[in-house]
């Protein structure tokens, strides 16, 4: 069984996705398997994929969604997520995108963290989001560091920066009856939804190193909220939920558990 099992979600970005598998194709520590969800994209993008499908290490799943409003009915990325979690093998999982790519040591740096703390849960890198215009400019740049034991994760940590223990799937899948949400009222924001929940039990600690290039393009679902483009697939979204919303439950939760801590501890003061 490999270590590590790498959950890679892939729709219609054929200059990236060959990037991003390569990326995971080229890492030091070698024992993982790449679930390679991909959701019935389009030729161009499959002809960049198939070379690679040839690698015993990537097991392939294409989805037979056809029309839009089949991926405007749930969280599509969410949902592949979900289908490929029943699938892993691994001890540890880690999410990769499309758009996204490994630096050589990030599983390597990630699991030897695991391993040498077997209370951590959860695990975070640093990360830069490059965003580019049609041409491939660079319009800006943006680093999120990894400083602290983050208990309110949403929105501060991206979707390819962490990496979790398996067995934490069960305790998810038995609060909610899902591991992500698919719920496309998180289509925005569905990592941030997933970190939600994570940290109802665990907080994400820090890796402060950036161990992952992500880039936000003009394929990009997020594209539209900083450019001119109007989406039609983003405009028959129903309206997204807020990353206000997940953060100031999370705030309300600790205090109270916080709270309730400090209670305890006062009554067993003699
Ligand atoms: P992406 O367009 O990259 O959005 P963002 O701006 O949030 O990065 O999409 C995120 C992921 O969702 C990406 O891995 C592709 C996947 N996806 C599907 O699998 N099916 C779909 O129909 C869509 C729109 C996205
Ligand atoms: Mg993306």
């Amino acid at each position: 069984m490999p270590k590590v099992s790498i959950i890679l979600t892939s729709y219609n970005k054929p200059v990236f996705v060959g990037k991003a598998i390569q990326g995971i194709l080229n890492q030091t520590f070698k024992d993982f398997e790449l679930l390679l969800m991909d959701d019935n994209s389009n030729e161009e993008t499959h002809t960049v994929i198939k070379p690679f499908l040839q690698d015993s290490r990537i097991k392939y799943y294409r989805s037979n969604i056809k029309d839009i409003s089949e991926r405007l009915k749930k969280n599509r990325y969410a949902a592949l997520i979900n289908e490929a979690l029943d699938k892993t093998e691994g001890a540890y999982i880690s999410y990769a995108t499309d758009d996204n790519i490994y630096h050589p040591q990030r599983l390597e740096k990630m699991v030897t963290f695991l391993d040498l703390y077997p209370e951590v849960s959860i695990v975070y890198s640093a990360s830069q989001t490059t965003y580019l215009n049609e041409n491939g400019t660079v319009l800006k740049v943006i680093t999120r560091p990894a400083k602290k034991v983050n208990w309110n994760a949403p929105c501060t940590i991206d979707h390819c920066s962490i990496m979790h223990r398996g067995n934490i799937l069960p305790i998810i899948f038995q609060k909610w009856g899902s591991y992500w949400d698919e719920n496309p009222e998180f289509y925005y924001i569905g990592d941030a939804r997933f970190f939600w929940r994570l940290n109802h039990f665990w907080p994400f600690c820090p890796l402060n190193e950036i161990l992952d290039d992500n880039y936000i393009t003009s394929l990009s679902l997020h594209y539209e909220l900083f450019s001119d483009k109007k989406d039609t697939f983003a405009s028959q979204l129903p309206p997204q939920r807020t990353c206000a919303e997940l953060r100031s439950h999370l705030k309300k939760l600790r205090k109270s558990e916080i709270h309730k801590l400090f209670e305890e501890s006062e009554r067993s003061v003699p």
